[in-house]
């Protein structure tokens, strides 16, 4: 793979693979061009929450939600919280536009693009919730550096999730799950409360599977890990 390939001149490694697979069907082209507009975010000044949806008790995050299937049953079952997704794959961001048309939903607002600009846009202290759910691998150790998981989004991250607020990452690659867990907790800026081996290996009650997770491509049993964003950073 050539590393230079879609790269922004100074911004972080690409993240993603593929931004497009087959031809988006007629009706979801359809969608995108007359809903996707009203979902969008504007990245171009900075955030507000009381101005994204400002009955919303809670405010989410989704990054790289793939066919948008969990974003969007998350939104149905808590209209209580407006839903932020990051996704810069066309087909994704396509069908997701799908399930928010089918279930009505006017809780959702999309980024389609790298969820790095979004949480950037965000003001501090802002999400009570964010899931990173079966991001792209990168299994090759060449590829290591393109992980989502890196020290400067866990500090971004950190900055917009409220003391108190939870992230959820899954992943069915081993590998991937011990160096969220060594960078996570090492950060110092996170608690991580599980105490059994239930508490990773059994979806969590409020999980919806996703496409990729249907797949199984990954080398192990899907791992879920709970952290807490702390009070105040402490050494790991
Ligand atoms: C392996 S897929 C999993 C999709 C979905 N979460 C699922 O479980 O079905 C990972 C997704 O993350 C997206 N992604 C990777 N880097 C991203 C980034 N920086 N911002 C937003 N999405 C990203 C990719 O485009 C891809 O669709």
């Amino acid at each position: 793979m050539n590393d230079s390939i879609g790269q922004k001149p100074f911004g972080p490694l690409r993240s993603y693979g593929r931004l497009k697979s087959r031809p988006i069907k007629p009706r979801q082209a359809g969608l995108m061009d007359s809903l996707l507009p009203g979902l969008a975010l504007d990245l171009s000044a900075p955030l507000d929450r009381e101005t994204l949806k400002p009955d919303a008790a809670e405010v989410w995050l989704e990054i790289g939600f793939g066919g948008g299937e969990h974003m969007a049953a998350q939104a149905a079952m808590h209209p209580q919280a407006l839903i932020l997704g990051a996704e810069p794959f066309v087909n994704g961001a396509a069908s997701a536009v799908r399930h928010i048309d089918e279930r009505k939903l006017d809780n959702v607002r999309l980024h389609h693009g790298d969820a790095r600009d979004l949480i950037a846009a965000l003001p501090d202290a802002c999400l009570e919730r964010v899931f990173i759910l079966f991001p792209d691998p990168w299994p090759k150790a060449r590829h290591h550096k393109r992980r989502l998981i890196q020290p400067e989004v866990l500090s971004a991250l950190a900055r917009v999730l409220k003391p108190g607020g939870r992230l959820r990452f899954a992943t069915d690659w081993a590998d991937y799950a011990d160096w969220t867990l060594e960078r996570i907790l090492g950060s110092g800026l996170f608690d991580w409360p599980a105490e059994r081996a239930a508490d990773w290996r059994v979806p969590p009650a409020d999980h919806v599977t996703t496409r990729y997770e249907e797949k199984k491509l990954g080398d192990c049993a899907p791992v879920f890990l709970d952290f807490v964003r702390r009070d105040t950073a402490r050494p790991g």
